[in-house]
């Protein structure tokens, strides 16, 4: 069975954006390939310092994968901090990548952008190398990320051929998996949605939390009593990306029609929110309150994922001359 691998930084509850973009395409996989997903907590310390949040911030993302259908017998989900060995895979390929390599992806040059490059961690510079030692240490085949992930497996791909060419073939090369339809999920401003841009929906807020958000939703400033432009609308599309044919039929004649505001968009969006995860959010808040049964389950998926990448760097570690 081919082998996809991939990870989310706990640094906040999941968004609209990494629930279409990574965790639902992540999860529909998990029949046919061996799966293996963390919590990519090791990654998380370049922006979070307090150990209280990183703790609940990583329950929050295995909750959420749990609760939207991640099966942990079927995947092997484990948290990464778990497991050093990839901290020692990462030393191995930091010695055969270039500085260049690095200084060319994109949040390094966005950290450079913002000036502030001389006060930024290693760690940050580092990123794209433990990223590719996650990957490489799986003999991953695919990795399904959203489209902003696209260069680091790239960049992946080169450090397992820089070290491929050095010590011979070892590493296995991956392919990013990335959902096409879902490139432009816009946020509350109509910028895309960024946890960056403070615009992010997150569908495990409280109830009202999440009315709030919707309600806070930027359009334009159409009368009530004009009909109004669905293509270029926040709302509409927001919610086409969770809506079927006929409910999408129905909105778009709805907007057309003069009477209806945008108050009213927002309120069909917040109720088909609100119906898909209703399931999901009981499963989600159970999780939350029995935070032992995350821990089993994390701690039985790092004893699964242990045997593979304790492989995979036995046989880097050869090939680089240690014992
Ligand atoms: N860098 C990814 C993000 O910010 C998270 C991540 C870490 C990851 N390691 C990974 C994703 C390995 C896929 C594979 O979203």
């Amino acid at each position: 069975m081919k082998i996809s691998l991939s990870g989310i930084k706990p640094t906040s509850t999941p968004h609209i954006g990494n629930h279409l973009g990574m965790i639902m395409p992540a999860i529909e996989l998990q029949n046919q390939y061996d799966c293996r997903y963390f919590i990519a907590d090791y990654h998380a310390m370049t922006t979070i310092h307090n150990a209280e949040k990183m703790r609940e911030y990583s329950y929050g993302i295995a909750a959420y994968f749990l609760a939207f259908g991640l099966d942990p017998k079927k995947c092997v989900f484990y948290r990464q901090s778990d497991l050093p060995q990839v901290c020692e895979l990462t030393w191995l390929l930091s010695c055969v990548t270039s500085m260049g390599l690095l200084e060319r992806a994109h949040a390094w040059k966005a950290a450079k952008d913002r000036g502030s490059e001389g006060c930024e961690p290693h760690g940050l510079f580092a990123y794209p190398v433990l990223m590719a030692a996650d990957i490489l240490i799986h003999d991953a085949d695919v990795v399904p990320v959203g489209k902003d992930q696209i260069q680091h497996v790239e960049m992946t791909r080169d450090m397992a051929e820089r070290f491929n060419f050095i010590y011979g073939n070892t590493l296995h090369l991956p392919t990013a998996i990335v959902s096409e339809q879902l490139h432009t999920i816009p946020g509350l401003d109509g910028r895309k949605m960024s946890k960056s841009y403070d615009n992010t929906i997150n569908l495990m807020l409280p109830p009202k939390k999440l009315k709030q958000q919707i309600m806070s939703i930027v359009t334009d400033s159409t009368p009530i009593d004009q009909p109004k432009d669905h293509e270029n609308c926040n709302v509409f599309a927001l919610y086409k990306l969770f809506a079927t044919p006929p409910q999408i039929e129905e909105l778009t004649q709805n907007y057309k029609t003069p009477g209806f505001g945008y108050g009213h968009a927002k309120l069909a969006l917040l109720q088909r929110l609100t119906e898909l995860t209703e399931a999901p959010r009981k499963i989600y808040d159970d999780y939350m309150a029995h935070p032992d049964t995350i821990e089993d389950i994390l701690r039985d998926g790092a004893a699964r994922a242990s045997t593979k990448m304790n492989e995979v760097l036995h046989r880097a570690r050869k090939a680089v001359g240690y014992r």
